[in-house]
């Protein structure tokens, strides 16, 4: 079975709820403390075995790449006397191959996915990782959905238990027998309101698509707001071949609402011992 090697980083959306801070700049690369959440979701990638990032960005937005840059120069000035920067700016290992590929309309998330075909072969399977979903966990979280969409060769995604009022934020399955941590999927519906979501389980952002999602991709029409959603293709992907989901083992936060956002600064901040004794003191 071909190994999963090359994921797609959608990052060219708009992050309205983050103007004005994301004029200029895509909301991936606001940071948890020091680092910026796409650079999280990079590392997870490559600790998972990803030794190819497909960046989808919006043709004004140039940041991402420039994170990205290895900056030798500023590398061998550092690299003396404060040799800890240094290493800071080791974003991305050199052998990790990156590309960037504009999405050119912002049609949406499975618009975006679309653009990332041809750099997927027939036979291969891929990762999607929305890295605002920022994800604290023991166990890497695109593992056990690698494992279970190479067993099975479906379409994989991710989901965890989502408050009733939120599920209307989220795309929301019907699990069919949850065997461990794995099930097979019997609906899976884009935002739907809360008397019609088919279960409480809310997928999170990370998938693992077989090449043909393309293709149900390419008859996805456009919705009510003009957007081509992935789980409408992944709708029509469960009635061709089936879709799995996995249950997100770790902790998980909506770094795209202003809430999610600040709870995971503080939750990584009060693992700095100096951090949390200031925040402790701050508000007692
Ligand atoms: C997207 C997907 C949705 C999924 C969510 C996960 O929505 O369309 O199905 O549940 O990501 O974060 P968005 O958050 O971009 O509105």
């Amino acid at each position: 079975m071909k190994k999963i090697t090359k994921a797609v980083f959608p990052v060219g959306g708009m992050g309205t709820r983050f103007l004005p801070a994301t004029k200029s700049i895509p909301k991936e690369l606001l940071p948890i403390i020091d680092k910026p959440l796409i650079q999280y979701a990079v590392e997870e990638a490559i600790e998972a075995g990803i030794d190819t990032l497909i960046f989808i960005t919006s043709s004004s937005k140039h940041a991402i790449s420039d994170h990205f840059d290895p900056m030798p120069d500023l590398r061998e000035k550092f690299a003396e006397n404060k040799p800890h920067l240094a290493k800071k700016l080791d974003t991305i290992p050199l052998e990790v191959k990156r590309v960037f590929v504009p999405q050119g309309q912002p049609l949406g998330l499975g618009h975006a996915v679309l653009q990332a075909e041809t750099l997927i072969d027939e036979d291969e399977m891929f990762a999607v990782i929305l890295a605002d979903d920022f994800i604290q966990s023991e166990v890497n979280p695109l593992k056990p959905l690698m494992d279970a969409a190479i067993n099975s060769q479906q379409a994989t995604v991710s989901v965890e238990q989502v408050a009733q009022e939120r599920l209307s934020s989220y795309g929301v399955i019907a699990p069919k027998q949850w065997q461990n941590d794995v099930t097979k999927v019997d609906d899976i519906v884009e935002k739907p309101v809360v008397a019609d979501a088919p279960s409480e389980f809310g997928v999170i952002g990370r998938y693992v698509l077989p090449h043909k999602v393309f293709e149900y991709l390419k008859r996805t029409q456009q919705d009510h707001s003009g957007e081509i959603q992935l789980t409408d293709a992944l709708f029509e992907a469960m009635k061709g071949e089936g879709l799995q989901a996995v249950k997100l083992n770790g902790q998980r936060f909506d770094c795209g609402s202003q809430e999610g956002f600040v709870l995971a600064n503080l939750h990584v901040a009060m693992q700095d011992e100096d951090l949390k004794q200031s925040i402790l003191k701050a508000l007692s």
